[in-house]
């Protein structure tokens, strides 16, 4: 039997990537979480201290980057990263690095990769329109701004972290108007994709839509 796709697509805090990972689980298939891996090569960038405006420079960190997704974990040149990745000075910089043809070419071809190796739930931003265009399902999920913003807040603040809601609500914006206003594959809805707005529902009440469209 070939391998079957769900892309799930969306801005930030839309609950992309908890929906996928409960969607995986029910249907037995593999997640890949896609902003999990932009935000490993921006660490590496962190880390170089690399130059985004240099595609010397750029290129030459992509050579030297290797990201393995095994089971929830991400390894960055063998390190597990899951936990840096989530740093504030991660999001800060993640869709700067992510509008650099470079890097989106050696991630899709990863992404690709992986997909034709098995079946998966693959969640980003430009899954349904440009990574598996011919994904079995598509969906977009959203939700307003306030309430994007009020669950990363909550989410960061059982973590510990000081940041408060206004900041939160700032960075999401700003990564969703350069990754929205970008050139190559934007983030923006596949016309085949199902639109469902979270706002005011539960986890449960979004994978039971879902799920009454793939079963
Ligand atoms: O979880 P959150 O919504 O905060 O973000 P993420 O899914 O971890 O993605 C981080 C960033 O990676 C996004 O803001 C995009 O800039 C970039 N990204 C992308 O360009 N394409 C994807 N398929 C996934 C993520
Ligand atoms: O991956 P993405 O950035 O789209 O969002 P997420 O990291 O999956 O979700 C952000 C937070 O919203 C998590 O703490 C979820 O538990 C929470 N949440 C949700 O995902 N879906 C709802 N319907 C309600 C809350």
């Amino acid at each position: 039997m070939s391998n079957i796709s769900i892309a799930i697509d969306g801005p930030a805090g839309a609950g992309k990537s908890t929906i996928a990972k409960i969607i995986a689980k029910v249907k037995k298939l593999t997640y890949i979480d896609t902003g999990a891996m932009y935000r490993a090569v921006t660490l590496k960038c962190i880390q170089e201290q690399v130059d985004l405006q240099d595609h010397r420079q750029v290129e030459a960190v992509l050579m030297d980057t290797k990201i393995e997704l095994i089971g929830d974990s991400i390894f960055l040149n063998g390190t597990n990263v899951s936990e840096e990745i989530r740093r504030s000075e991660v999001n800060k910089w993640v869709s700067e690095v992510a509008k650099l043809s470079a890097v989106r070419k050696k991630m899709v071809e990863m992404q690709r990769a992986i997909a034709d190796s098995q079946s998966v739930v693959m969640d980003g931003r430009d899954i349904g329109t440009f990574v598996l265009p011919h994904a079995a399902y598509k969906f977009f999920l959203t939700a307003s701004i306030e309430e994007r913003a009020k669950r990363r807040f909550e989410e960061q603040q059982q973590k510990g972290f000081s940041t408060s809601l206004a900041e939160v609500k700032s960075e999401i914006e700003n990564r969703d108007r350069i990754d929205t206003e970008r050139d190559l594959a934007p983030l923006t809805q596949a016309r085949d994709a199902i639109l469902i707005d979270t706002t005011g529902l539960s986890i449960e009440e979004v994978v039971d839509k879902i799920l009454s469209y793939i079963q």
